[in-house]
């Protein structure tokens, strides 16, 4: 397992550009499976999960092929072969195949996905709606199998506004016969990237970033090569912009798409954190001591639970005692230990953890649970007195593109360890 190790006492300055969005990268790679043709997606992070969904879509019988930041996917030859219970473990977006592999073959077998760190992470809006399309589903040793002649037009509204199930059934609906209608859907900027991608081949959606989706279904032979530029990470410059916070730093982070970042700088402006916005770029001038704020995780245009454990280690600093509620995930309190085995005053009661700042965190030998918990610990290790050696460094691989050499770039001393 590959280690950090970070030095305390950093104060981050300078410009970092965020990559492409992980989470917008997933589902167009998956998307392209509906295009039995060329589709050109830029701004591709290098990533380990976008890795992993290239091997899916090679595992099918793509051809995939990267210059620097830029995929292409050729999908004419994919068949929907059975997707082995090795590759869907490495990665749970792997599961977003499913919509777009039904819709063009009317026939996939997966195996579940699993949990993680963060929660259980179950599919059932994500089958529920599959099956008011008309798809038969059977699911056995953990694997899903999931039938249909050709799917039709429904009226679905989900149960929740799950973003994994606002994709694979907004792929899935792309071929179906007639109008599909989707109600109390995800309005995360990924999905708005997702209808640009798809209506770019050839699909007919309406309605990304509202409440309700409408998709009025094609034929594959409507279906075209495109080209996509993947919108940037809002989680990864967030990130960069906690860490100046924390940091007490001077932080310009390019390439960005500030709306998308609302949220989070609503929060931190109310923390007393000095941001300047501008056209595609933010600027953060981290005034030493962040006042207490409460947070409560929800989905776009909320608080974004993947923001959630890099707040916790900036409020872990702050002058009061802050409350952050996370709603979305069951069990997204991982990096709650870690940060107290530096110091860290956190009492966590259920799905609410009560942060009382400290003055000072300590460096300590901690461990990354999960992708966003190890990119906090990161943050807290940065700000700490003195040293930390982080563990399990492959989460966050996982989500940030070279995140030591970044931030390192910023006035940070952070040394990967292989071992
Ligand atoms: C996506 O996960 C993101 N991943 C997550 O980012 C993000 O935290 C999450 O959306 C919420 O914004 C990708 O886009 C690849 P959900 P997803 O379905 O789609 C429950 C990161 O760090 N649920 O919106 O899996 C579920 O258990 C990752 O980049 C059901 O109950 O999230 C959770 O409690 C972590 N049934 C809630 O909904 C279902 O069928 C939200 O999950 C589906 C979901």
């Amino acid at each position: 397992m590959h280690k950090f190790m970070i030095a305390g006492g950093s104060h981050l300055k300078g410009t970092v550009r965020a990559s492409g969005s992980k989470n917008a990268t997933l589902p167009v790679l998956a998307a392209s499976i509906l295009n039995a043709g060329k589709s050109v997606i830029k701004e591709v992070p290098g990533l380990v999960d976008v890795s992993v969904m290239k091997d899916v879509l090679v595992h099918l019988g793509a051809r995939v092929s990267c210059e620097k930041d830029v995929v292409e996917v050729d999908s004419s030859d994919i068949q929907p072969v059975e997707i082995s219970e090795e590759l869907m473990r490495r990665m749970r977006a792997s599961n977003l195949v499913l919509g777009s592999l039904l819709g063009r073959f009317g026939y996939v077998k997966i195996s579940y996905p699993g949990g993680c760190q963060i929660g259980s992470r179950p599919m059932n809006l994500h089958l529920k709606g599959l099956q008011m399309l008309g798809a038969t589903i059977h699911e056995k040793y953990g694997y899903i199998i999931a039938e249909a002649k050709r799917l039709t037009g429904a009226d679905i509204h989900l149960d929740l506004p799950s973003v994994g199930a606002t994709e694979n059934l907004m792929m899935a609906a792309i071929l179906a016969d007639g109008v599909t209608t989707i109600r109390n859907v995800a309005k995360e900027p990924e999905l708005v990237c997702l209808q640009n991608y798809l209506n770019s081949i050839g699909g007919h959606v309406m309605g990304a970033g509202t409440d309700t989706l409408k998709i009025e279904g094609v034929h594959l032979s409507d279906l075209k090569p495109a080209a996509c530029t993947v919108i940037p990470d809002r989680i990864e410059a967030g990130t960069y912009i906690v860490a100046a916070a924390i940091t007490g730093g001077d932080v310009t982070v390019v390439n960005v798409i500030p709306e998308h970042l609302d949220p989070l700088l609503a929060k931190l402006r109310e923390a007393g954190v000095n941001i300047a916005v501008g056209a595609n770029d933010v600027r953060v001038l981290g005034n030493g001591k962040v006042k207490a704020v409460d947070i409560k995780t929800m989905p776009y245009p909320g608080f974004p639970t993947d923001m959630q454990p890099q707040m916790m280690a900036l409020l872990s600093l702050a002058e009061g005692t802050s409350v952050i509620t996370e709603t979305i995930f069951e069990n997204r309190f991982k990096h709650v230990g870690e940060l107290q085995r530096m110091g860290a005053d956190i009492k966590v009661e259920g799905r609410t953890a009560i942060i009382k700042g400290v003055n000072r965190l300590s460096g300590a030998n901690v461990e990354a649970s999960d992708l966003r918990a190890g990119a906090a610990l990161v943050l807290a290790a940065m700000a700490a007195d003195d040293n930390s050696l982080l563990d399990n460094v492959e989460h966050i691989d996982r989500g940030y593109d070279q995140l030591e050499d970044k931030y390192n770039a910023l006035g940070a001393r952070i040394i990967r360890i292989n071992n």
